[in-house]
């Protein structure tokens, strides 16, 4: 999500750190700073982008005026609590201003934190859940940094990578990482950098430490130390990075897409984060009264947010019994939908900014409905002009495919309609805890799929030089398959069509040979026997089937060509995982096909068009 990046050594800090920073813009970030120790205290510029200029640009004119100091951090953030202002760009300092930090990740319980905080008067400036951190550390601080960031740690839950300074240690940076990455270069003599991602020191050193989960460092112009959280000292060897520049910002990845795909079990954990209270119930941090009244729920977005709001649509179906409907966001503004202003209207966007989305939105708040954003960014037009906003916390998503936002989506409309139907009184607490506790699972699911990647990338092989291919599956099933084949046409080219498998036998059955793949998607168990019989009227044309299912299913097993087997799961949250092969499979396709796989022909990442 957040660059960040610290130095100590000899060389002016200033310009070492904005060029850190200037390496990591092609992750997306809406503001930046950089924090000084300098002789006189800790000196500090920040500030968000305004007006269409980049953050990182107004940074660099402010560097200038900064004193001279040979150790800092630097920020670049993509705003996740708090919207992207001045206030809320990193690097943080405590009220003292002898404390700064710099965080990367979320801070789960910071509400509770901030509370205490206040309560012992500690003031807060930003809306950040990272400001927390500055102020732990004036805490717990007794003589000695590294101490204080071990209190800090102790007291603090959820992701981070936290680079922190005090200008009671000039020199001085100590940092720690659990679930976020973190690195230390080795720079010149008696010259270090932290930085959370290889490409923002590359220019400086190949020469790297990396740090595992649960480890700190503390680095000054004499060495580095790493310890463990209780203070145990870790060995560390240096490794020496060969990537190119190109290949450290995918982190040695060939692709962005292959990397987001990788990145969805942290992106699942993190959009859960903070978001079920301890006594198990959902807080979507909304005010209860804005569901008041609400009778109907619309849907809407364009393309894999369009397949998400099928899912959404379904589970809140099944759980709160609740009227729904899904549509296309340009289909929508045109129609004269019927809402009004007991309709909550949901406006499913990755970016926030596409046109028809924000157009849908637009009319919806016309008729007085309630409008409900669910967005990956902060700050975005869609996040402004809605009435309330759930963010997905998937990190910046470069490629044009979209994986880890659709994967998070999911996980919103599965706790949303959790919540609207535990509000309806129709969800009991015993399955409202079994769901939760199933929706912490799934990134270790996904983890299990993404271990077999070999075999996906074999059974894509198989279908790379097909003309045409075609998804099927029932319920569930279906809305996934349609995301499957939005993926696979979108970035192999392959012609792709997603069918309800009840429909095939109603047309498109025509157009089965042994020439055609068919992706049979099955999940859901009340309707196996169903999509069972389909394949069969496929293997009957000679269509080569590639079922992706549960290991139970032997009889759809037996009667597909290739079988690729889904770990255990529930039939309503089966669609988070299920998609993730599909989407490795449109990977490999895409590439053995020579293809552009992080920007496909004729595609942009974000639609402003209409
Ligand atoms: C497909 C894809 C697009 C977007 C669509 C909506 O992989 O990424 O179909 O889902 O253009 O974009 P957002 O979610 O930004 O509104």
């Amino acid at each position: 999500m957040c660059g960040i990046i610290g130095y100590t050594g000899g060389r002016p800090a200033a310009p070492l750190l904005l060029a850190g920073l200037q390496k990591l813009e092609y992750r997306g970030y809406d503001s930046a700073g950089i924090a000084l120790l300098a002789p006189e205290g800790i000196r500090l510029v920040k500030n968000a982008g305004h007006e269409g200029v980049m953050a990182l640009e107004l940074l660099a004119g402010k560097i200038g005026a900064l004193p001279e100091a040979s150790a800092g951090i630097g920020h670049t953030r993509w705003a996740t609590h708090g919207r992207p202002t001045d206030i809320n760009a990193h690097p943080h300092l405590d009220a003292s201003g002898e404390f700064a930090i710099a965080h990367n990740g979320i801070i789960e319980n910071y509400v509770s934190l901030r509370a205490r905080l206040r309560a012992e008067g500690y003031v807060f400036r930003s809306e950040t859940d990272s400001e927390v951190v500055a102020h732990l550390l004036a805490l717990h601080y007794s003589g000695d940094l590294a101490e204080a960031l071990r209190g800090a740690l102790a007291e603090i839950e959820g992701s981070f990578a936290l680079i922190v300074m005090s200008s009671r240690h000039p020199g001085q940076l100590a940092a720690a990482r659990r679930n976020a990455p973190l690195i230390v270069g080795v720079g010149a003599e008696g010259e270090f950098f932290i930085a959370s991602d290889i490409p923002a020191v590359l220019k400086e050193t190949r020469d790297i430490y990396v740090l595992e989960d649960g480890e700190m460092v503390v680095a000054t112009r004499g060495g580095v130390c790493f310890t463990d959280f209780a203070g145990n000292s870790r060995p560390k060897t240096v490794t020496r990075v060969t990537w190119d520049a190109a290949a450290a910002e995918k982190a040695g990845y060939d692709h962005f897409m292959l990397k987001e795909i990788d990145e969805q079990p942290q992106a699942l954990r993190d959009t859960l984060s903070g978001r079920v209270a301890k006594s198990g119930a959902i807080d979507l941090g909304i005010a209860a009264d804005f569901f008041a009244d609400v009778d109907r729920v619309a849907f809407v977005g364009c393309g894999t947010a369009y397949h998400a709001c099928l899912i959404g649509r379904e589970l809140l179906e099944q759980w709160a019994r609740f009227p729904a409907e899904t549509a296309i966001a340009s289909e929508f503004r045109y129609r004269q939908p019927l809402v009004d202003e007991r309709t909550l209207v949901v406006a499913v966007s990755q970016s926030g900014e596409t046109a028809d989305t924000l157009a849908a939105l637009r009319e919806a708040k016309k008729e007085g409905a309630r409008v409900l954003a669910v967005t990956n960014v902060v700050g975005s037009t869609v996040a402004r002009e809605a009435d309330e906003v759930l963010f997905t916390w998937a990190g910046p998503e470069i490629a044009v495919a979209s994986t880890k936002a659709y994967t998070t989506q999911l996980e919103i409309m599965a706790l949303l309609s959790m919540f609207l139907a535990a509000r309806a009184g129709r969800l009991a607490t015993e399955r409202s805890a079994a769901l939760l506790k199933e929706l912490r699972s799934l990134p270790a699911k996904i983890e299990d799929i993404l271990a077999r990647k070999e075999q996906l990338r074999g059974l894509a092989a198989g279908l790379s030089d097909s003309s045409s291919a075609f998804f099927i599956g029932r319920g569930l099933d279906w809305a996934v398959a349609l995301e499957g084949a939005l993926k696979l046409k979108e970035i192999s080219y392959i012609h792709a069509e997603a069918y309800a498998a009840g429909e095939l036998k109603h047309g498109t059955l025509a157009l089965v040979t042994k020439e055609t793949p068919v992706i049979a998607v099955a999940t859901q168990r009340a309707l196996y026997e169903k999509t069972l019989s389909n394949v069969e009227e496929v293997k009957a044309r000679e269509g080569r089937v590639l079922a992706v299912t549960r290991a139970e299913n032997k009889e759809l097993a037996a009667a597909a060509d290739e079988v690729f087997f889904l770990p255990p799961v529930s039939d309503d949250l089966a669609p988070i995982i299920t998609v993730v092969p599909l989407q490795l499979i449109a990977y490999y396709a895409a590439v053995r096909r020579g293809n552009h796989v992080d920007k496909p022909r004729n595609l942009a990442k974000t639609v402003t068009t209409e």
